[in-house]
């Protein structure tokens, strides 16, 4: 009798690690439990029977972000986050505002791979394969246009007009993340040695330092 209670135990912990950290679903839903001491690939799952209708979703993605900053962009995100219904399923949505000639910085999406839909304004958008070619695959986009960024590849976009200009872009991650160039490589806390920027940029250490201080 013990032993079955033992084993029923060590079943028990191990069901919960496979829930906790499957990414693919294994029932109908998973809406995230931000309380649950659990932690996993993921999160843990709420109690199906205190789900609703909000857990997924999320309302003012009609409204554009503040791009009042040195990139002029802004990007609003309807990740896990923000809509806890995504948890397991592998999507996400964000909004991408772009002041005049507003940039998002080089950057990748660890986990997602990213179709993106202009819906108003014209993009100069690109991405660069990996090494040993770093082939710069660019175009310049309009309202209505759908381009792709392949998983993980460092990718950006530019507003290249006098107006506003805004995009919707899907990502096939519940949690896509960002890994922006500028900020990871000389916005880190603390800094990458000046020494290993220096040499890997091939530039003087106080070119380094000025960089480092814009982060
Ligand atoms: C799910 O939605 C309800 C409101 O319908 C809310 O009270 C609850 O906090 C939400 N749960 C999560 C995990 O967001
Ligand atoms: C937009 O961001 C700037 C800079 O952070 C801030 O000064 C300004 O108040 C913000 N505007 C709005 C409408 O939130």
């Amino acid at each position: 009798m013990a032993k079955n209670t033992l084993l029923c135990c060590i079943l028990a912990i191990a069901c919960t690690f496979v829930v906790a950290s499957d990414p693919a679903p294994l029932q109908d839903f998973c809406v995230a439990d931000f309380n649950s001491p659990v932690l996993g690939n993921g999160v843990a799952c709420l109690d199906p029977e205190h789900v609703t209708a909000d857990n997924f979703s999320l309302s003012g993605l009609d409204v554009p972000g503040n791009v009042s900053n040195p990139q002029g962009s802004a990007i609003t995100l309807t990740t896990v986050g923000q809509i806890p219904g995504l948890n397991t399923l592998g999507i996400s949505l964000v909004r991408i505002d772009y002041a005049p000639w507003g940039v998002v910085s080089p950057h990748t999406d660890p986990r997602a791979t990213e179709i993106l839909l202009v819906i108003e304004g014209t993009l100069l958008i690109g991405f660069v394969t990996s090494n040993p070619d770093n082939k710069l695959i660019t175009k310049v986009i309009q309202k209505g246009d759908v381009f792709v960024f392949p998983e993980g590849l460092i990718h950006f976009q530019q507003n290249v007009g006098y107006r506003s200009a805004f995009s919707y872009s899907g990502l096939s991650s519940q949690n896509p993340g960002v890994v922006l160039v500028p900020d990871t490589v000389f916005g880190s806390t603390p800094h990458i040695a000046t020494d290993v920027l220096a040499k890997a940029f091939q530039v003087d250490k106080a070119i380094v330092g000025q960089i480092e201080a814009k982060f």
